[in-house]
């Protein structure tokens, strides 16, 4: 009898064997999850709500999700069900190679100047609007997990001044990186040339970054999200793009995905991209790889080694 792995869309996943058993992935369409599944395998733009938690059958044990964030999972009713759930603490450095490279697209437009020169405007314009200097801002990191730590660490290779806000100071990784612990957010959105977000998505932080977060940005900041759209209220956002007061913004997140707000496409100063982070052929392939490492041990022992925090004890 094979192994049955319940996953929420189609990936593609090399034949295995889990615990001396063939594995068969089947794609739980709308939902059903067949009866004999073990595990389901999620991707972290999955929503796996209560209303699909309640569908499961009583031979699912885990929720292996595929992603560091986990905030597409009710927890509670994860817990409800007994069920434990995991994540894949493995795209750290890929995610902050991202939210560099949107950093830098941003603040030098780099999409403007290709758009305008595919566009032929070279020659009859001279040259696309000037952009913000990189190398030696003040770069403020909201959130100092794993990715913050790496963007810090991209950034003293650029000679910047890190300031990092977090719940919790971390003072031990901040003065190998030598950041600055800023405890009101507003102080660092003051300071801050360049704003990188990178904290995870709770309602704590859910639209964190409001109007008067915004207003209290310095004027001509740079705005990048590489961790979740619902951290930036999107229609302030757009309202301080337009004044000019946020001079330019790279975002890898939205709020609605796969939508996002249409005014920003006529946005020149905006850099766009579709939930990429984690999108290089080896950090999906660590991931999964991690993923079913959960599973694996999740059969063999009944324990995780990434196992999300479900509040229950
Ligand atoms: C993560 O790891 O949470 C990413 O957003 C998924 O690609």
């Amino acid at each position: 009898m094979a192994t049955i792995i319940a996953t929420t869309r189609p990936l593609p996943l090399p034949e295995m064997e889990l615990a001396g058993r063939q594995v068969r992935f089947v794609h739980a369409e709308a939902g059903a999850v067949p009866d004999g599944a073990v595990a389901l395998l999620s991707t972290a733009v999955d929503p796996v709500d209560a209303a699909l938690i309640s569908t499961l059958p009583d031979s699912v044990g885990l929720i292996a999700n595929l992603g560091v964030g986990y905030d597409n999972i009710d927890l509670a009713a994860a817990a409800a069900r007994g069920l434990l759930v995991s994540n894949t603490p493995v795209v750290t450095e890929d995610t902050a190679d991202l939210a560099f490279a949107l950093i830098l697209a941003a603040c030098r437009r780099v999409g403007q100047g290709e758009r305008f020169l595919r566009a032929g405007k070279w020659n009859e314009t001279g040259t696309p609007p000037l952009g913000t200097r990189v190398h030696g801002a003040k770069l403020g990191i909201i959130g100092f997990g794993a990715i913050g730590q790496a963007v810090a660490r991209r950034a003293s290779g650029f000679g910047m001044t890190v300031l990092y806000h977090n719940r919790s100071r971390k003072p031990v990784q901040a003065n190998a990186l030598s950041a600055r612990y800023c405890k009101d957010l507003a102080e660092l959105l003051a300071a801050a040339d360049i704003v990188s977000i990178h904290a995870p998505l709770t309602e704590e932080t859910r639209h964190l970054i409001d109007a008067d977060a915004l207003a209290a940005c310095k004027p001509g900041a740079v705005l990048v999200n590489t961790a979740r759209g619902p951290l930036v209220d999107e229609d302030a956002l757009i309202a301080a793009l337009e004044t000019g007061h946020i001079a330019a913004a790279g975002l890898d997140v939205f709020s609605e995905e796969p939508s996002f707000p249409e005014a920003l496409l006529a946005m020149e100063q905006v850099v766009l991209t579709p939930h990429i982070g984690s999108a290089t052929a080896q950090c999906r392939t660590d991931m999964v790889q991690r993923g079913i490492a959960n599973i694996a041990q999740f059969l063999e022992t009944g324990t995780i080694r990434d196992m999300v925090p479900l509040g229950r004890e």
